[in-house]
């Protein structure tokens, strides 16, 4: 451990190629966080697996998401990245943290009925622990802080609930207490201008596109909807092509951008190019690095692997101290 504040957990599903969303929400904040904390990065393949179908694309979705990181600058030299089932003392510490939950407690969460109203054929026993395991990451990393998007919320404060049930039951101070880091970033919307960008409405824009396909993708953006012709002013406010200008386009630029669009003198075919061009410009390091990593495919499994051998270090020590805690022979 460096002489940095703490340490950082964080965990995403393998969903494969990221994009803006992921980029702005959280990938950008992993990044930033390194300056300050040591960190730790999880690619949660076993949380996957609650609402999977399909199992064959998670080897894939693995890597694609690990280059994402890599290339976006999260440095495997001083942060750990890995992938959850690779260190499966976290299975073992499920377990274990499962004996310190009420069972009431997890099926009352927002999140769980949420996701057995989206798969009613399948609401299998892994979802209702889901915040189990998620627990079970966080601690077993002895995490300090973890930065995660509002949504999370409650299986932080599950997360402390049994830090604190499991160290009381104890009698010792065994499991680290985590705050949560939200992330403020406000919701990124998709190409439809309503919903949340993610990968499974097919309304994202993926960093790794090229240029061209990135006119494409924002050529297909929802606009103001009252502004059904060029000569009809439009209302940034209301325009997900305007917001998504505050994180890649100059302030003076925006300024501008909203005064002509008011009047009509920019329509959204132009303010279109100009968005695609400015996010063209913003991940041309980015889409860069991301080519030549990909060009050696061992590499990101080598990252990933490393980052493996140095979490079970973390883990093992917890799992020692967790054992002797509660007696186990
Ligand atoms: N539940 C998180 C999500 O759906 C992913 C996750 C798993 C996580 N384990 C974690 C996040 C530990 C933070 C810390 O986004």
């Amino acid at each position: 451990m460096t002489n940095k504040k703490g340490r950082v957990f964080s965990g995403a599903r393998p969903t494969g190629r990221q994009h803006l969303g992921n980029y702005l929400g959280a990938i950008r904040n992993y990044v930033a966080l390194q300056e300050d904390y040591d960190c730790v990065y999880c690619i949660v393949d076993l949380h996957a697996l609650t609402t999977m179908e399909d199992f064959g694309k998670l080897r894939e979705n693995t890597s694609e998401m690990a280059l994402d990181w890599l290339a976006a600058g999260i440095r495997p030299e001083e942060s750990i990245v890995f992938v959850q089932s690779h260190v499966p003392q976290v299975t073992e510490l499920h377990t274990i943290l499962s004996m310190f939950t009420p069972l009431g407690k997890l099926t009352d969460l927002p999140t769980f009925k949420e996701k057995a109203r989206m798969q009613p054929h399948n609401i299998n026993y892994g979802l209702v622990g889901y915040p189990v395991l998620m627990a079970a990451d966080i601690t077993l990393y002895k995490a300090d802080v973890v930065p995660v998007g509002i949504d999370q919320e409650s299986h932080l404060e599950f997360t402390r609930e049994v830090v604190r049930s499991f160290n009381f039951r104890v009698g010792k101070q065994v499991l680290v207490e985590p705050q949560m880091k939200t992330t403020t970033y406000p919701k990124v919307l998709g190409t439809d201008g309503a919903q949340k960008m993610s990968k499974s409405l097919n309304n994202h824009i993926e960093l790794a596109l090229t240029d061209e396909e990135t006119v494409a993708r924002v050529m297909t953006m929802v606009t103001d909807p009252q502004r059904t012709h060029r000569n009809i002013p439009g209302r940034p406010e209301v325009c997900n092509v305007f917001t998504l200008h505050h994180s890649f386009t100059s302030e003076a630029e925006v300024e501008q951008i909203a005064a002509d669009c008011r009047s009509a003198k920019l329509g959204c075919v132009d303010d279109k190019k100009c968005l695609a061009a400015n996010i063209n410009r913003h991940l041309a390091a980015f889409r860069q690095k991301r080519t030549e990593l990909a060009k050696n495919p061992e590499y990101v499994w080598d990252v990933l692997s490393d980052g493996a051998r140095r979490a079970n270090t973390i883990a093992d020590q917890t799992m020692d101290e967790v054992r002797k805690a509660i007696g186990l022979p």
